[in-house]
């Protein structure tokens, strides 16, 4: 069959909605671009497990100390469910994970800032797995099989993350004067930050445009951004929060929140690498890549051993 058959198929499929398969035949740069995007999703997910994992030791109660517990064991999860994803694109676990340490592949902005009074749990929860949540819900249903399959799953422990957070930050404001400035604090250092998860502005999106026509994405950066502002603002109101914007007011006419302009050098900044806690956070990587050799190590050999016995007895 010819390319432009092939390219034609691979079209009246997403017109179709019909989901791109592993076997199916897809575009090189529809390829790249997934693996561009389920990596660095991936990465996300295991990097921000660093920010929560440093407070579970000192949760106040073991009710919070379990909750943090089984969030963070979630995160892995949902990182190894993309790496499978991404491997299905023909992308080794290896390779994804020597660019991440390399500085080569991306993650999440919004983990290298540091999580600094337990308030921050709250924050990160309610704001940054809410932001998630707004990003992830719509991959349910982008065009290529195994991503949307994954994000199901991600998207149903997804909600109890957020939960969990908005339940702390809710606690801790009907809490004494010095709880309410702590969940204060950590809302005026996560606000802003929390947006910039969305990404750059769509008229500043080197994929937005194509990604949007793959039906890998099904809203643009901004799209999700105001979806995200305008689910957020009266959850924060409700429990008597008040967010960093001094531009941020309803606007009745376009039925969405106005807000104040993002700080993009702040972000550019942090995601070429000068971000509070890059280096510790990729430093955490490596070091635990390395203390983990013996266990792959270990597990090579045991199925090594189990191939032979296994050979031995064919014989
Ligand atoms: N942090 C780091 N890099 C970012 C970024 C962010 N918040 N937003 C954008 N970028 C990067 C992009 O990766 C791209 O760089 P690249 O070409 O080197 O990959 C560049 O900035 C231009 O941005 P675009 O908007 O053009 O790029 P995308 O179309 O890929 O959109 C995205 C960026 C919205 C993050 C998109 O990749 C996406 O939806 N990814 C899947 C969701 C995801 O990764 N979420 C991250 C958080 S996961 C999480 O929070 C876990 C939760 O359990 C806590």
């Amino acid at each position: 069959m010819s390319e432009e058959q092939l390219q034609r198929d691979f079209q009246s499929k997403l017109d179709a909605e019909i989901r791109i398969e592993p076997k199916d035949w897809m575009p090189d740069d529809y390829r790249k671009t997934l693996i561009r995007q389920i990596s660095q999703h991936a990465h996300s997910e295991i990097v921000g497990m660093l920010p929560e994992g440093n407070w579970i030791t000192r949760a106040p109660s073991l009710r919070r100390k379990v909750a943090l517990i089984a969030k963070v064991q979630d995160e892995a999860g949902h990182g190894l469910y993309l790496y499978s994803a991404m491997e299905t694109l023909g992308e080794p676990r290896s390779k994804a994970i020597d660019d991440l340490h390399s500085g080569k592949a991306k993650y999440s902005s919004i983990f290298n800032y540091p999580t600094l009074t337990w308030a921050d749990m709250g924050a990160i929860g309610w704001l940054v797995d809410g932001a998630a949540i707004q990003n992830q819900v719509p991959l349910c249903r982008t065009s290529y099989g195994p991503y949307a399959r994954a994000m199901v799953r991600v998207c149903k422990e997804e909600s109890f993350h957020q939960r969990q957070g908005y339940e702390i930050m809710m606690e801790l404001a009907k809490g004494t004067p010095a709880q309410k400035a702590m969940a204060q604090d950590a809302l005026n250092r996560w606000w802003w930050p929390s947006l910039m998860m969305f990404g750059p502005p769509d008229k500043d999106s080197k994929h937005t445009a194509q990604s949007m026509a793959w039906k890998i994405k099904r809203h643009t950066n901004d799209e999700l951004r105001q979806a995200f502002v305008d689910k957020t603002v009266p959850q924060g109101e409700f429990i008597g929060l008040t967010f960093p914007d001094k531009d941020l007011k309803w606007n009745e006419e376009k039925g969405h929140y106005d807000f104040g302009d993002i700080n993009w050098d702040e972000f550019y900044n942090v995601i070429k690498g000068n971000g509070p806690c890059n280096k510790e956070r990729i430093k955490a990587r490596r070091a635990a890549k390395e203390n983990g050799a013996w266990v792959r190590d270990a597990a090579a050999a045991y199925a090594k051993k189990k191939q032979n016995k296994s050979t031995e007895k064919a014989a």
